[in-house]
Protein backbone atom coordinates (compact mmCIF):
# COMPACT_ATOMS: atom_id res chain seq x y z
CA UNK A 1 0.00 0.00 0.00
CA UNK A 2 1.25 3.58 -0.96
CA UNK A 3 -0.30 5.22 2.14
CA UNK A 4 -2.04 4.67 5.36
CA UNK A 5 0.44 5.68 7.80
CA UNK A 6 -2.09 8.14 9.95
CA UNK A 7 -4.67 5.71 9.27
CA UNK A 8 -5.84 3.25 12.42
CA UNK A 9 -8.07 0.46 10.95
CA UNK A 10 -7.81 -1.07 7.07
CA UNK A 11 -9.75 0.50 4.67
CA UNK A 12 -13.82 -1.47 4.51
CA UNK A 13 -13.40 -4.44 2.48
CA UNK A 14 -16.52 -3.13 -0.37
CA UNK A 15 -14.72 0.28 -0.55
CA UNK A 16 -11.90 -0.64 -1.37
CA UNK A 17 -13.21 -2.95 -4.35
CA UNK A 18 -15.26 0.41 -5.21
CA UNK A 19 -12.11 2.04 -5.33
CA UNK A 20 -9.53 -0.24 -6.65
CA UNK A 21 -9.03 1.18 -10.72
CA UNK A 22 -6.25 -1.97 -11.35
CA UNK A 23 -8.93 -3.99 -12.97
CA UNK A 24 -8.72 -1.42 -16.01
CA UNK A 25 -5.83 0.74 -15.68
CA UNK A 26 -3.35 -1.68 -16.00
CA UNK A 27 -3.52 -1.73 -19.54
CA UNK A 28 -2.12 1.59 -19.44
CA UNK A 29 1.49 -0.66 -17.41
CA UNK A 30 3.45 0.27 -20.33
CA UNK A 31 2.70 4.25 -19.95
CA UNK A 32 3.55 3.94 -15.95
CA UNK A 33 6.12 2.63 -16.19
CA UNK A 34 8.10 4.58 -18.89
CA UNK A 35 6.48 7.41 -16.94
CA UNK A 36 8.96 5.88 -14.01
CA UNK A 37 11.99 5.17 -16.02
CA UNK A 38 11.88 9.32 -17.11
CA UNK A 39 11.46 10.15 -13.37
CA UNK A 40 13.81 8.38 -12.23
CA UNK A 41 16.55 9.91 -14.37
CA UNK A 42 14.91 13.30 -14.03
CA UNK A 43 15.21 12.95 -9.91
CA UNK A 44 18.39 12.02 -10.57
CA UNK A 45 20.09 14.79 -12.84
CA UNK A 46 18.12 17.05 -10.62
CA UNK A 47 20.60 15.55 -7.76
CA UNK A 48 17.14 14.32 -5.80
CA UNK A 49 18.73 10.56 -6.35
CA UNK A 50 22.11 9.09 -7.40
CA UNK A 51 22.84 7.99 -10.60
CA UNK A 52 23.52 4.90 -9.24
CA UNK A 53 20.16 4.68 -7.06
CA UNK A 54 18.75 5.82 -10.67
CA UNK A 55 19.71 2.41 -12.70
CA UNK A 56 18.97 0.15 -10.01
CA UNK A 57 15.57 1.75 -10.44
CA UNK A 58 15.61 1.99 -13.98
CA UNK A 59 16.79 -1.90 -14.51
CA UNK A 60 13.77 -3.07 -11.85
CA UNK A 61 11.34 -1.26 -13.95
CA UNK A 62 12.68 -3.05 -17.13
CA UNK A 63 12.13 -6.10 -15.52
CA UNK A 64 8.41 -5.56 -13.80
CA UNK A 65 7.72 -4.29 -17.56
CA UNK A 66 9.16 -7.42 -18.82
CA UNK A 67 7.08 -9.66 -16.49
CA UNK A 68 3.90 -7.72 -17.79
CA UNK A 69 4.60 -8.30 -21.21
CA UNK A 70 5.09 -12.19 -20.74
CA UNK A 71 2.10 -12.29 -18.95
CA UNK A 72 3.87 -13.32 -15.66
CA UNK A 73 3.15 -9.95 -13.49
CA UNK A 74 1.38 -11.45 -10.16
CA UNK A 75 -1.51 -9.56 -9.02
CA UNK A 76 -1.78 -8.42 -5.03
CA UNK A 77 -4.91 -7.97 -3.37
CA UNK A 78 -3.44 -4.28 -2.09
CA UNK A 79 -2.23 -3.26 -5.55
CA UNK A 80 -5.59 -0.68 -5.94
CA UNK A 81 -3.82 0.32 -9.60
CA UNK A 82 -1.25 0.21 -12.02
CA UNK A 83 0.89 2.67 -10.05
CA UNK A 84 0.35 0.82 -6.64
CA UNK A 85 1.11 -2.34 -8.88
CA UNK A 86 4.27 -1.11 -10.16
CA UNK A 87 5.99 0.45 -7.39
CA UNK A 88 5.80 -2.69 -5.10
CA UNK A 89 6.50 -5.04 -7.31
CA UNK A 90 9.52 -2.94 -8.16
CA UNK A 91 10.42 -2.55 -4.55
CA UNK A 92 10.03 -6.15 -3.95
CA UNK A 93 12.96 -6.38 -7.36
CA UNK A 94 14.99 -3.59 -6.04
CA UNK A 95 14.40 -3.58 -2.45
CA UNK A 96 14.26 -0.01 -0.19
CA UNK A 97 15.91 2.30 -3.15
CA UNK A 98 12.91 1.69 -4.82
CA UNK A 99 10.52 3.68 -1.97
CA UNK A 100 13.04 7.13 -3.77
CA UNK A 101 11.09 6.57 -6.81
CA UNK A 102 8.24 8.65 -5.81
CA UNK A 103 10.02 11.45 -4.08
CA UNK A 104 7.65 14.79 -5.33
CA UNK A 105 5.89 12.97 -7.43
CA UNK A 106 2.15 12.05 -7.02
CA UNK A 107 -0.33 9.56 -8.42
CA UNK A 108 -1.97 12.54 -9.31
CA UNK A 109 0.39 13.84 -11.83
CA UNK A 110 1.57 10.37 -12.42
CA UNK A 111 -1.84 9.11 -13.74
CA UNK A 112 -2.49 11.93 -15.96
CA UNK A 113 0.98 11.36 -17.34
CA UNK A 114 0.01 7.85 -17.66
CA UNK A 115 -3.32 8.24 -19.60
CA UNK A 116 -2.17 10.81 -21.97
CA UNK A 117 0.79 8.76 -23.16
CA UNK A 118 -1.63 6.13 -23.44
CA UNK A 119 -4.20 8.68 -25.18
CA UNK A 120 -1.87 9.70 -27.90
CA UNK A 121 -1.29 5.53 -28.98
CA UNK A 122 -4.89 4.93 -28.89
CA UNK A 123 -5.09 8.39 -31.40
CA UNK A 124 -2.22 6.67 -33.64
CA UNK A 125 -3.98 3.26 -33.91
CA UNK A 126 -7.59 5.13 -34.80
CA UNK A 127 -5.82 7.30 -37.35
CA UNK A 128 -4.43 4.32 -38.81
CA UNK A 129 -7.22 2.29 -38.84
CA UNK A 130 -9.31 5.34 -40.43
CA UNK A 131 -6.97 5.86 -43.30
CA UNK A 132 -7.45 1.96 -44.12
CA UNK A 133 -11.15 2.54 -44.33
CA UNK A 134 -10.68 5.72 -46.53
CA UNK A 135 -8.09 3.27 -48.77
CA UNK A 136 -11.15 1.06 -48.98
CA UNK A 137 -13.05 3.81 -50.09
CA UNK A 138 -10.65 4.85 -52.91
CA UNK A 139 -10.41 1.75 -54.40
CA UNK A 140 -14.01 0.87 -54.44
CA UNK A 141 -14.93 4.81 -55.79
CA UNK A 142 -12.55 4.41 -58.44
CA UNK A 143 -14.33 1.82 -60.97
CA UNK A 144 -17.87 3.90 -60.83
CA UNK A 145 -16.53 7.24 -62.05
CA UNK A 146 -19.24 6.72 -65.03
CA UNK A 147 -21.65 4.62 -62.64
CA UNK A 148 -24.97 6.64 -62.13
CA UNK A 149 -27.51 5.87 -59.35
CA UNK A 150 -30.35 7.86 -57.78
CA UNK A 151 -28.82 11.21 -55.46
CA UNK A 152 -31.33 11.73 -52.60
CA UNK A 153 -32.35 14.62 -50.26
CA UNK A 154 -34.84 13.59 -47.50
CA UNK A 155 -34.24 10.15 -49.01
CA UNK A 156 -36.51 10.91 -51.51
CA UNK A 157 -34.84 10.62 -55.64
CA UNK A 158 -33.19 13.80 -56.21
CA UNK A 159 -30.79 14.43 -59.04
CA UNK A 160 -29.16 11.37 -60.62
CA UNK A 161 -25.24 10.83 -59.58
CA UNK A 162 -21.96 8.99 -60.09
CA UNK A 163 -21.63 6.38 -57.47
CA UNK A 164 -18.29 6.89 -56.91
CA UNK A 165 -19.03 10.57 -55.75
CA UNK A 166 -21.70 9.04 -53.05
CA UNK A 167 -18.52 6.78 -51.75
CA UNK A 168 -16.27 9.79 -51.92
CA UNK A 169 -18.52 11.63 -49.77
CA UNK A 170 -17.50 9.19 -46.77
CA UNK A 171 -13.57 9.99 -47.30
CA UNK A 172 -14.44 13.79 -46.64
CA UNK A 173 -15.97 13.30 -43.58
CA UNK A 174 -13.41 11.28 -42.47
CA UNK A 175 -10.55 13.47 -43.64
CA UNK A 176 -12.25 16.29 -41.11
CA UNK A 177 -12.26 13.12 -38.63
CA UNK A 178 -8.73 12.58 -39.15
CA UNK A 179 -7.67 15.65 -38.42
CA UNK A 180 -9.69 16.30 -35.87
CA UNK A 181 -7.52 13.59 -34.22
CA UNK A 182 -4.36 15.08 -34.97
CA UNK A 183 -5.60 18.31 -33.29
CA UNK A 184 -6.89 16.40 -30.14
CA UNK A 185 -3.37 14.77 -29.82
CA UNK A 186 -1.34 17.66 -30.59
CA UNK A 187 -3.64 18.76 -27.04
CA UNK A 188 -2.75 15.55 -25.21
CA UNK A 189 0.62 15.94 -25.70
CA UNK A 190 1.00 18.32 -22.87
CA UNK A 191 3.17 16.54 -19.82
CA UNK A 192 1.81 17.23 -16.09
CA UNK A 193 4.74 14.83 -14.41
CA UNK A 194 6.45 17.55 -12.34
CA UNK A 195 3.25 19.02 -11.21
CA UNK A 196 3.22 17.10 -7.98
CA UNK A 197 -0.09 16.24 -5.92
CA UNK A 198 -1.51 19.66 -6.77
CA UNK A 199 1.13 22.37 -5.99
CA UNK A 200 4.19 21.67 -8.12
CA UNK A 201 7.47 20.35 -7.21
CA UNK A 202 9.63 21.27 -5.09
CA UNK A 203 12.97 20.08 -6.72
CA UNK A 204 14.24 21.04 -9.25
CA UNK A 205 13.52 19.37 -12.02
CA UNK A 206 13.89 20.25 -16.02
CA UNK A 207 10.06 19.46 -16.76
CA UNK A 208 10.97 20.42 -20.36
CA UNK A 209 13.16 17.64 -21.12
CA UNK A 210 11.09 15.17 -19.22
CA UNK A 211 8.50 15.93 -21.35
CA UNK A 212 10.32 15.63 -24.37
CA UNK A 213 12.15 11.95 -23.00
CA UNK A 214 8.27 10.41 -23.05
CA UNK A 215 7.62 11.74 -26.28
CA UNK A 216 5.52 15.31 -25.53
CA UNK A 217 5.49 18.12 -26.95
CA UNK A 218 5.75 20.43 -23.63
CA UNK A 219 5.34 20.63 -20.39
CA UNK A 220 1.57 21.46 -18.65
CA UNK A 221 2.02 25.25 -17.53
CA UNK A 222 -0.15 25.14 -14.60
CA UNK A 223 0.16 22.25 -11.98
CA UNK A 224 -3.45 22.81 -10.74
CA UNK A 225 -4.70 22.34 -13.93
CA UNK A 226 -2.19 19.56 -14.87
CA UNK A 227 -3.30 17.05 -12.70
CA UNK A 228 -6.97 17.66 -12.94
CA UNK A 229 -7.14 18.29 -16.62
CA UNK A 230 -9.37 15.61 -18.72
CA UNK A 231 -9.97 17.55 -21.76
CA UNK A 232 -7.89 15.50 -23.84
CA UNK A 233 -10.49 12.39 -22.68
CA UNK A 234 -13.22 14.64 -23.85
CA UNK A 235 -11.59 15.62 -26.96
CA UNK A 236 -11.11 11.78 -27.58
CA UNK A 237 -14.30 11.03 -26.81
CA UNK A 238 -15.89 13.36 -28.69
CA UNK A 239 -14.18 12.66 -32.45
CA UNK A 240 -14.45 8.90 -31.49
CA UNK A 241 -18.35 9.70 -31.15
CA UNK A 242 -18.27 11.89 -34.63
CA UNK A 243 -16.35 8.72 -36.15
CA UNK A 244 -19.13 6.52 -35.06
CA UNK A 245 -21.82 8.72 -36.38
CA UNK A 246 -20.38 9.05 -39.87
CA UNK A 247 -19.74 4.86 -40.11
CA UNK A 248 -23.32 4.58 -38.91
CA UNK A 249 -24.77 6.97 -41.94
CA UNK A 250 -22.45 4.53 -43.97
CA UNK A 251 -23.57 2.00 -42.45
CA UNK A 252 -27.47 3.45 -43.09
CA UNK A 253 -26.76 3.93 -46.69
CA UNK A 254 -25.32 0.50 -46.98
CA UNK A 255 -28.41 -0.98 -45.33
CA UNK A 256 -30.81 0.86 -47.33
CA UNK A 257 -29.30 0.46 -50.75
CA UNK A 258 -28.56 -3.85 -50.25
CA UNK A 259 -32.82 -4.11 -49.59
CA UNK A 260 -34.14 -5.91 -52.65
CA UNK A 261 -35.98 -3.25 -53.09
CA UNK A 262 -33.06 -1.04 -54.37
CA UNK A 263 -30.35 -3.66 -54.71
CA UNK A 264 -27.75 -1.16 -55.64
CA UNK A 265 -25.26 -3.01 -53.77
CA UNK A 266 -24.37 -6.97 -52.54
CA UNK A 267 -22.64 -7.55 -49.21
CA UNK A 268 -20.26 -10.14 -49.53
CA UNK A 269 -21.28 -13.50 -48.24
CA UNK A 270 -18.96 -13.42 -45.32
CA UNK A 271 -19.83 -9.80 -44.29
CA UNK A 272 -23.82 -10.33 -44.26
CA UNK A 273 -25.88 -12.73 -42.10
CA UNK A 274 -28.75 -15.08 -42.41
CA UNK A 275 -31.75 -15.60 -40.32
CA UNK A 276 -32.77 -18.52 -38.97
CA UNK A 277 -36.22 -18.81 -39.74
CA UNK A 278 -36.44 -16.97 -43.08
CA UNK A 279 -33.90 -18.57 -45.37
CA UNK A 280 -33.76 -15.86 -48.29
CA UNK A 281 -33.04 -13.01 -45.65
CA UNK A 282 -29.61 -11.80 -46.12
CA UNK A 283 -29.28 -9.38 -42.81
CA UNK A 284 -26.37 -6.44 -42.93
CA UNK A 285 -25.95 -7.33 -39.32
CA UNK A 286 -22.24 -5.68 -39.41
CA UNK A 287 -23.89 -2.45 -40.72
CA UNK A 288 -26.74 -2.16 -38.02
CA UNK A 289 -24.11 -2.82 -35.21
CA UNK A 290 -21.90 -0.10 -37.04
CA UNK A 291 -25.29 1.74 -36.56
CA UNK A 292 -25.84 0.70 -33.12
CA UNK A 293 -22.74 1.18 -31.52
CA UNK A 294 -22.53 5.16 -32.27
CA UNK A 295 -24.61 4.81 -29.67
CA UNK A 296 -22.47 3.48 -26.98
CA UNK A 297 -20.07 5.81 -28.26
CA UNK A 298 -22.29 8.66 -27.71
CA UNK A 299 -23.07 7.63 -24.25
CA UNK A 300 -19.22 7.28 -23.14
CA UNK A 301 -18.76 10.85 -24.00
CA UNK A 302 -21.76 12.09 -22.25
CA UNK A 303 -21.04 10.04 -19.47
CA UNK A 304 -17.07 11.56 -18.70
CA UNK A 305 -18.67 15.02 -19.37
CA UNK A 306 -21.35 14.49 -16.87
CA UNK A 307 -18.60 13.62 -14.61
CA UNK A 308 -16.02 16.43 -15.34
CA UNK A 309 -18.91 19.00 -14.79
CA UNK A 310 -18.59 21.09 -11.24
CA UNK A 311 -15.69 19.83 -10.02
CA UNK A 312 -13.79 21.36 -7.23
CA UNK A 313 -10.21 22.69 -8.37
CA UNK A 314 -7.66 19.95 -9.13
CA UNK A 315 -7.44 16.38 -8.27
CA UNK A 316 -10.63 14.71 -7.54
CA UNK A 317 -11.32 10.85 -7.28
CA UNK A 318 -14.09 11.65 -9.33
CA UNK A 319 -11.65 11.26 -12.54
CA UNK A 320 -10.65 7.96 -11.83
CA UNK A 321 -14.01 7.39 -14.17
CA UNK A 322 -11.86 8.93 -17.11
CA UNK A 323 -10.57 5.55 -17.89
CA UNK A 324 -13.72 2.99 -18.88
CA UNK A 325 -15.47 5.42 -21.20
CA UNK A 326 -12.45 5.82 -23.06
CA UNK A 327 -11.13 2.10 -23.21
CA UNK A 328 -14.47 1.07 -24.79
CA UNK A 329 -14.72 3.74 -27.34
CA UNK A 330 -11.43 3.16 -28.20
CA UNK A 331 -11.90 -0.49 -28.04
CA UNK A 332 -15.54 0.00 -30.08
CA UNK A 333 -13.89 1.37 -32.92
CA UNK A 334 -10.99 -0.84 -33.65
CA UNK A 335 -13.10 -4.06 -33.67
CA UNK A 336 -15.57 -1.86 -35.88
CA UNK A 337 -13.36 -0.05 -38.33
CA UNK A 338 -11.80 -3.27 -39.43
CA UNK A 339 -15.23 -4.57 -40.65
CA UNK A 340 -16.38 -1.73 -42.13
CA UNK A 341 -13.28 -1.62 -44.18
CA UNK A 342 -13.83 -5.51 -45.39
CA UNK A 343 -17.11 -4.64 -46.26
CA UNK A 344 -16.59 -1.45 -48.36
CA UNK A 345 -13.96 -3.42 -49.98
CA UNK A 346 -15.82 -6.48 -50.71
CA UNK A 347 -18.85 -4.41 -51.28
CA UNK A 348 -20.55 -5.37 -55.22
CA UNK A 349 -22.52 -2.30 -56.48
CA UNK A 350 -24.91 -3.53 -59.40
CA UNK A 351 -24.94 -0.25 -61.74
CA UNK A 352 -28.10 -1.80 -63.84
CA UNK A 353 -30.32 -1.67 -60.38
CA UNK A 354 -29.36 1.83 -60.02
CA UNK A 355 -29.96 2.85 -63.76
CA UNK A 356 -33.46 1.22 -63.21
CA UNK A 357 -34.19 3.33 -60.57
CA UNK A 358 -33.42 6.94 -61.71
CA UNK A 359 -36.72 7.86 -63.05
CA UNK A 360 -37.00 11.04 -65.58
CA UNK A 361 -38.77 13.33 -62.82
CA UNK A 362 -35.16 13.71 -61.68
CA UNK A 363 -34.56 15.48 -64.65
CA UNK A 364 -36.77 18.55 -63.60
CA UNK A 365 -33.75 20.88 -62.52
CA UNK A 366 -32.24 19.87 -65.42
CA UNK A 367 -35.74 20.91 -67.47
CA UNK A 368 -35.85 23.92 -65.59
CA UNK A 369 -32.44 25.22 -66.30
CA UNK A 370 -33.11 24.56 -70.01
CA UNK A 371 -35.32 27.43 -69.90
CA UNK A 372 -33.65 29.91 -68.10
CA UNK A 373 -30.45 29.34 -70.15
CA UNK A 374 -32.94 30.66 -72.56
CA UNK A 375 -33.12 33.89 -70.53
CA UNK A 376 -36.36 32.65 -67.93
CA UNK A 377 -35.36 33.88 -64.75
CA UNK A 378 -34.97 30.33 -62.43
CA UNK A 379 -37.69 31.05 -60.22
CA UNK A 380 -40.47 31.13 -63.56
CA UNK A 381 -38.63 27.86 -64.62
CA UNK A 382 -39.43 26.31 -61.83
CA UNK A 383 -42.88 26.78 -62.08
CA UNK A 384 -42.83 25.56 -65.97
CA UNK A 385 -40.81 22.55 -65.17
CA UNK A 386 -43.20 21.57 -62.12
CA UNK A 387 -45.92 22.39 -64.42
CA UNK A 388 -44.32 19.50 -67.00
CA UNK A 389 -43.94 17.52 -64.24
CA UNK A 390 -47.55 17.57 -63.59
CA UNK A 391 -48.85 16.95 -67.43
CA UNK A 392 -46.67 13.69 -67.59
CA UNK A 393 -48.61 13.03 -64.26
CA UNK A 394 -51.88 13.17 -65.94
CA UNK A 395 -50.71 11.68 -69.34
CA UNK A 396 -49.44 8.59 -66.78
CA UNK A 397 -45.65 9.04 -68.81
CA UNK A 398 -42.43 9.97 -68.11
CA UNK A 399 -41.37 13.45 -68.53
CA UNK A 400 -39.43 12.98 -71.58
CA UNK A 401 -43.04 11.71 -73.46
CA UNK A 402 -44.67 15.05 -72.76
CA UNK A 403 -45.68 15.78 -76.42
CA UNK A 404 -43.18 19.11 -77.24
CA UNK A 405 -46.89 21.25 -78.47
CA UNK A 406 -47.94 20.30 -74.40
CA UNK A 407 -44.34 21.66 -73.92
CA UNK A 408 -44.55 25.00 -75.93
CA UNK A 409 -48.00 25.37 -74.48
CA UNK A 410 -46.47 25.56 -71.48
CA UNK A 411 -43.39 27.93 -72.51
CA UNK A 412 -42.85 28.88 -76.13
CA UNK A 413 -38.96 28.74 -75.23
CA UNK A 414 -39.19 25.35 -75.66
CA UNK A 415 -37.68 23.64 -78.89
CA UNK A 416 -37.09 20.30 -80.52
CA UNK A 417 -33.65 20.03 -78.68
CA UNK A 418 -35.13 19.65 -75.34
CA UNK A 419 -35.14 16.46 -75.93
CA UNK A 420 -31.34 16.56 -75.22
CA UNK A 421 -32.45 17.03 -71.79
CA UNK A 422 -33.90 13.78 -70.80
CA UNK A 423 -30.63 11.96 -70.52
CA UNK A 424 -29.03 10.90 -67.30
CA UNK A 425 -25.68 10.74 -68.58
CA UNK A 426 -25.91 14.06 -69.75
CA UNK A 427 -27.41 15.64 -66.59
CA UNK A 428 -24.51 14.27 -64.38
CA UNK A 429 -21.67 15.83 -66.78
CA UNK A 430 -22.99 18.84 -66.44
CA UNK A 431 -21.95 19.14 -62.96
CA UNK A 432 -18.70 19.43 -63.27
CA UNK A 433 -17.56 22.46 -61.28
CA UNK A 434 -15.10 21.71 -58.55
CA UNK A 435 -17.17 19.65 -55.92
CA UNK A 436 -20.10 18.06 -58.43
CA UNK A 437 -21.19 14.36 -59.77
CA UNK A 438 -19.44 14.93 -63.31
CA UNK A 439 -17.53 11.93 -63.57
CA UNK A 440 -14.67 14.33 -65.01
CA UNK A 441 -15.22 16.54 -61.37
CA UNK A 442 -15.23 13.19 -59.81
CA UNK A 443 -11.87 11.82 -61.12
CA UNK A 444 -9.99 15.33 -60.04
CA UNK A 445 -11.56 14.76 -56.15
CA UNK A 446 -10.10 10.77 -56.19
CA UNK A 447 -6.74 12.41 -56.98
CA UNK A 448 -6.93 14.89 -54.49
CA UNK A 449 -8.34 12.55 -52.04
CA UNK A 450 -5.46 10.03 -53.10
CA UNK A 451 -3.13 12.92 -52.82
CA UNK A 452 -4.41 13.46 -48.69
CA UNK A 453 -3.74 9.83 -48.06
CA UNK A 454 -0.70 10.16 -49.66
CA UNK A 455 0.44 13.02 -47.60
CA UNK A 456 -0.49 11.04 -44.42
CA UNK A 457 1.81 8.26 -45.49
CA UNK A 458 -0.73 6.10 -46.86
N1 LIG B 1 -6.27 5.42 -9.66
C1 LIG B 1 -6.28 6.83 -9.50
C2 LIG B 1 -6.93 7.50 -10.72
O1 LIG B 1 -7.07 6.88 -11.71
C3 LIG B 1 -4.87 7.32 -9.36
C4 LIG B 1 -4.77 8.65 -8.68
C5 LIG B 1 -5.12 8.49 -7.26
N2 LIG B 1 -4.87 9.67 -6.53
C6 LIG B 1 -5.31 9.87 -5.30
N3 LIG B 1 -5.00 10.99 -4.77
N4 LIG B 1 -6.03 9.01 -4.69
O2 LIG B 1 -7.34 8.66 -10.66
Amino acid sequence: MLWGGAFEAPTDEQVRRLNDSIGYDRRMYAEDIAGSIAYARAISTAGVITLQEAEQIVAGLERVLNEFERGEFQLQPADEDIHTAVERRLTEIVGAVGGKLHTGRSRNDQVATDWRLWTMHAIDQIVGQVLLLQRAILSQSEAHFETLMPGYTHLQPAQPVTAAHWLLSYFWMLVRDVERLDDARRRTAECPLGSGALAGTPFAIDRVALAQALGFVAPTRNSLDGVSDRDFVAEALFVLSLIGIHLSRLAEDIVIFSNPAFGFIRLDDRYSTGSSLMPQKRNADPMELARGKAGRLIGNLTGLLTVLKGLPTSYNKDLQEDKESLLDSVDTLMGLLPVVTAVVHTLKLNPERMQQALDESMLATDLADYLVKRGMPFREAHGVSGRVVRRAGELGVGLSRVPLEDLQALSPLFDADVATIFDFAASAARRKALGGTAPEAVQRQWADARQWIQSRGG
